[in-house]
């Protein structure tokens, strides 16, 4: 939590850069929810969505986006429509999330400041409960899962996106390397467990343990092509190590960049950096 309180200024000075690639990967979580068939089971009554550990906005707006009645969409299926609650248990995060969301103009969209691991919403009140990135990070990830059951409709569906491997994710493994090396630091010294949900067996284990059935875990690793002169991980650098960065010296944040061009070198090919990145996205159903 205290790790989160201190990188809510580094999320919210990125978010809207980073928003286009993040929409491109978080339609394999939004997939997942199968909106359409929530809302063919609503038969009329607005959707009802809650996005958990939401940091500034991401995938809550892109939900929010798609369940802003769009009228007849034309292909049969009736059109989505509903509301979108999101949340995060650091303060500056949901008020970053909340200018964000007035800049955009997104309407059906609150924002809740609230722990996942216990959760301030009724038993049953959810179609659909979403979270990109943030059930790894909770102190007690079952409670967490069992939460998500909870507030959830029979029928509801809950979709989580989750880091696979370090060793699938070079990326991080530069970054973990090379801080480690230049500051003293990596994920671990940070408090930041981004791999606890790594393992598709344990990680389905966890989600039927918190009572969801028709689990489903698929996996994805996408690469974008980048010009190779682009310094492209300054933006997730900053997001989880910013203190750290800030309090380096100008020489040492020079040879970081230096550092990570030479770790990631292995991965240019015809002038761009294609670098993969590797998730999942565990989905169920409450039954
Ligand atoms: C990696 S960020 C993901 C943010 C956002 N979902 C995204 O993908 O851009 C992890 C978020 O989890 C939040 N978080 C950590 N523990 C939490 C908890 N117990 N309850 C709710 N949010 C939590 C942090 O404050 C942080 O905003």
């Amino acid at each position: 939590m205290q790790t989160w309180h201190h990188l809510s200024p580094d999320w919210l000075n990125w978010a809207d850069q980073l928003a286009p690639a993040a929409q491109k990967i978080n339609r394999h979580l939004i997939d997942a929810l199968d909106l359409p068939a929530l809302t063919r089971a609503a038969d009329g009554r607005d959707l009802a969505v809650l996005d958990l550990a939401s940091g500034v906005g991401e995938p809550a707006f892109g939900i929010a986006q798609m369940l802003a009645d769009a009228g007849d969409n034309g292909d049969g299926d009736p059109a989505l429509h509903g509301q979108v609650i999101a949340s995060d248990i650091v303060p500056g995060m949901c008020a970053g999330l909340a200018e964000r969301a007035g800049a955009e103009g997104i309407g059906n969209l609150s924002v809740v400041a609230a722990d996942m691991e216990k959760l301030p919403f009724g038993t049953g009140t959810m179609d659909a409960v979403s979270c990109r990135f943030g059930v790894m990070f909770c102190h007690d990830p079952d409670a967490a899962l069992g939460e998500a059951n909870r507030v959830l409709r029979f029928g509801g569906r809950a979709a989580f996106m989750l880091w696979a491997p370090l060793v699938d994710n070079p990326l991080f493994s530069a970054m973990d390397g090379v801080l480690g090396n230049m500051l003293g630091t990596g994920f671990a010294d940070a408090g930041l467990d981004l791999f606890g949900f790594a393992d598709p067996t344990s990680a389905t284990a966890h989600m039927a343990r918190a009572g969801f059935g028709d689990v489903t875990l698929t996996t994805h690793s996408p690469a974008g092509r980048i010009p190779e002169r682009a310094a492209f991980w300054k933006p997730q650098m900053e997001m989880l190590f910013g203190p750290q960065l800030r309090a380096a010296t100008d020489a040492e944040r020079g040879a970081i960049d230096a550092a990570m061009f030479e770790a990631l070198r292995p991965y240019v090919t015809d002038g761009h950096f294609q670098v993969p990145i590797c998730f999942h996205v565990l989905a169920g159903v409450k039954g």
